[in-house]
């Protein structure tokens, strides 16, 4: 990992997660409490439901907490949606836009994840912007040109961050579809060179700014591969799913990263 970026591991709960297993948050806090992981920083994106909860818990500062969603208004008539801006009231540091999962369950576009990510920064949180492409095109050779079409259309032009510090201010996540949930993790070298790709696009699109981004990579990242993933060129972090909900798997990958 680049040693001037902080790493960010991050744990995304998706649909999981009841009243009772705020115990693995309770567990992590208190772990990284007693043996803080300096270098790295550590996120935990629960259900909606856990959000404030899980922000008091983490209230040590040892972990932050996120959401894994957000409407493009900040509020309005829209049953059932929540605006950034909620989501930063009840302590979200970040928010993760374009998962696959919703790409494909909800039909979001590259422009409307583009939009969640404006409303991200309206709300001054970090939207984490994920991209990835699929099985079939990645035995197609289509990888690159997939990923390099959703940035382009998924990432805030440079003018919306108004000023702001960009490594700061967004997170790009790699997540290869056909990896997520699957067991199945991309060879190091071909995560190599997409995180090397996306990086060059970022110095493209933010300039020297956009070698401060994190890069995170996410798909069936575990205990037993998570060393060697870390500390590809350009991987600054994680976005682990299954294995972050529980809390001992979860730290042994914090460990990895930060060590
Ligand atoms: P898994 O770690 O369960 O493969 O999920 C990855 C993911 O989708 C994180 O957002």
């Amino acid at each position: 990992m680049n040693s001037e970026i902080k790493p960010l591991i991050a744990g995304n709960w998706k649909m999981n997660g009841l009243t009772e297993d705020l115990s693995q948050i309770r567990s992590l806090a208190l772990s990284l409490r007693n043996d803080p992981a300096h270098r790295c920083e550590v996120l935990i994106c629960p259900p909606v439901t856990l959000l404030a909860q899980t922000t008091q818990i983490c209230l040590s500062g040892a972990v932050v907490s996120g959401a894994q969603n957000c409407h493009i208004a900040q509020k309005g008539a829209h049953t059932g949606d929540i605006g950034a801006s909620m989501l930063a009231d009840a302590g979200a540091q970040y928010i993760i836009v374009g998962h696959s999962e919703r790409r494909a369950d909800h039909g979001e576009t590259d422009g409307l994840v583009n939009a969640k990510a404006r409303a991200a920064l309206g709300a001054h949180v970090t939207p984490i912007i994920c991209v990835g492409e699929t099985h079939a095109e990645r035995l197609g050779a289509l990888a690159m040109t997939v990923v390099e079409k959703q940035l382009n259309g998924s990432v805030p032009a440079l003018e919306i961050f108004d000023k702001r510090v960009i490594a700061k201010n967004l997170v790009i996540a790699y997540e290869p579809v056909w990896a997520i949930g699957t067991g199945l993790v991309p060879e190091l070298d071909d995560i190599k060179t997409m995180h090397a790709a996306i990086r060059d696009w970022l110095v493209e699109r933010f300039g020297e700014e956009g070698e401060g981004v994190r890069i995170l990579y996410g798909g069936s990242m575990k205990p037993s591969n998570a060393t060697d993933i870390l500390a590809t060129a350009n991987v600054n972090g994680g976005l682990i799913g299954g294995a972050s909900l529980n809390a001992e798997d979860f730290l042994q990958i914090i460990r990895s990263a930060c060590d």
